[in-house]
């Protein structure tokens, strides 16, 4: 038994039902060599999606957990990068906008290194994929080992990290910067609002969303926002997925993307060491990455990081759950810990509340508790901040953090995101992230009883 906030506990067989459950999600959402992020929205297979579902779904299988990140980068570029979205040929093209044949990779980026035995899309998502890694061998040594797990992926996840620091410097001052709101994976956050203003939408006409179908209006972006996600995608696809020729009129250095990258470069160290490479290298950019986050993104004002716009040079002044993901950088300086943890803690974000942190600033003008990425708890972040207060030794606030994860993905049915002034689930349910983060907070709460 767990006391819980409210003085009552978890029961052991609340855990097991919990248990249960999300096993029985990644259980029906696998389908043969990786996983869904929903049956419904998302029929394909997702970059930073399948990093977080591997992370639980190592407790049921390291197996499956080493095949999800294996069949994710079977389809890396030749330039590095690993694409947001891996198709997968048998669903239909009006299942999921957009399809292969918007994005074109094989044909409009051969150029770049699109492999032409997989159809995938030419951007990318957060590099949550070293710490996946790691954590999936952690899981089961003997079987990583058995299978060559780590030494086959090693140099994969190298290439995808020197991408990130060499092709998407864009701001030349040392972090990965993202050329398109999908990028960072907070498609709608108020962060982007300002940037996107500049971009003229397609016409209407142009495209058809295949998300509303599945998905309420009201919690998904609005057609303006899916106008300039595609004005952007297809400048970035006519340009051959070419990072020197692209020109992005969307550059943003975002704190969570970069302190991922800390994370797995951290992670790194350790595959190094596994695998007989220099471990120092890794650390040593973990150090600079770290660094560069303080010195480019950190806003004292704020008490925390925000976005810095690459084409006015200025920091976006808008207060996203992104902004509190250094957490996760093991070498934050002392004093920037004690300021992110008491932002998150206090009204913007009330993490110390029974609620799921909002995915944007509770008393900030453009706040919407259902839609998106525009208030909306979700469950990956949550898992982020929990683990980056564990990781500063912020204890009694990682407990809070759990016990609201573990709360609310019972009580919504593993909601894609949820309502965090009521708690109640929005989106997709059955959602991947959502059960196998929650799995992994139940059995690794378990081993350290
Ligand atoms: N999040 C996007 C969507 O909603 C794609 O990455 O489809």
């Amino acid at each position: 038994m767990t006391a819980l906030l409210d003085g009552t506990a978890r029961t052991d067989a609340a855990d097991l039902t919990l248990r249960r459950g999300a096993a029985r999600v990644l259980l029906d959402n696998w389908v043969g060599t990786g996983t869904v992020p929903s049956r419904t929205l998302y029929p394909h297979q997702w970059s930073w999606d399948s990093a977080f579902i591997a992370i639980g779904l190592r407790h049921l299988s390291a197996r499956r957990a080493q095949r999800e990140l294996e069949s994710l980068f079977a389809a890396q570029w030749g330039d590095g990068r690993v694409p947001h979205i891996v198709f997968n040929s048998s669903v239909p093209n009006d299942a999921y906008f957009p399809s292969p044949d918007f994005w074109r990779s094989s044909t409009a980026g051969a150029a770049a290194g699109a492999p032409a035995a997989h159809e995938t899309s030419g951007i990318v998502q957060p590099p949550v994929h070293a710490l996946a890694a790691w954590l999936t061998h952690e899981a089961d040594p003997g079987e990583s080992r058995r299978r060559g797990f780590l030494p086959r992926l090693y140099p994969r996840l190298v290439a995808w990290h020197d991408y990130l620091l060499t092709a998407r410097d864009l701001g030349r001052g040392g972090l990965a910067a993202v050329v398109h709101p999908w990028e960072p994976g907070m498609d709608n956050s108020p962060c982007w609002d300002a940037p996107l203003a500049r971009v003229t939408p397609a016409a209407p006409d142009s495209f058809r969303r295949a998300d509303l179908d599945h998905g309420h209006p009201a919690d998904r972006p609005t057609d303006l926002d899916y106008g300039r996600y595609v004005r952007l995608a297809v400048a970035y696809r006519d340009s051959g997925y070419d990072d020197r020729a692209a020109r992005p009129h969307f550059a943003l250095e975002d704190p969570c993307v970069n302190a991922l990258l800390i994370a797995s470069e951290t992670a790194l160290a350790k595959i190094a060491t596994q695998v007989g490479e220099d471990a120092a290298s890794h650390t040593k950019r973990a150090a600079r990455l770290t660094e560069a986050l303080v010195t480019r993104l950190w806003d004292d004002e704020a008490g925390m990081f925000l976005a810095r716009d690459l084409t006015t040079d200025t920091l976006v002044r808008e207060h996203s759950v992104a902004g509190l993901a250094p957490l996760l950088a093991p070498g934050l300086p002392a004093d920037i810990v004690e300021r992110l943890t008491a932002t998150l803690t206090g009204p913007r974000f009330r993490a110390d509340s029974t609620d799921l942190v909002p995915s944007y600033d509770l008393t900030g003008p453009a706040f919407d508790p259902t839609r998106y990425w525009r208030g909306p708890a979700w469950f990956n972040t949550a898992w982020l901040l929990e683990r980056g207060l564990r990781t500063h030794d912020r204890r009694a606030h990682a407990d809070r953090i759990r016990r609201a994860i573990l709360e609310t993905a019972g009580a919504t049915q593993f909601a894609e995101y949820v309502d965090p002034t009521t708690g109640e689930g929005r989106g997709a349910r059955a959602f991947s992230w959502t059960a196998a983060l929650t799995l992994d907070l139940l059995t690794t709460q378990e081993a350290r009883r």
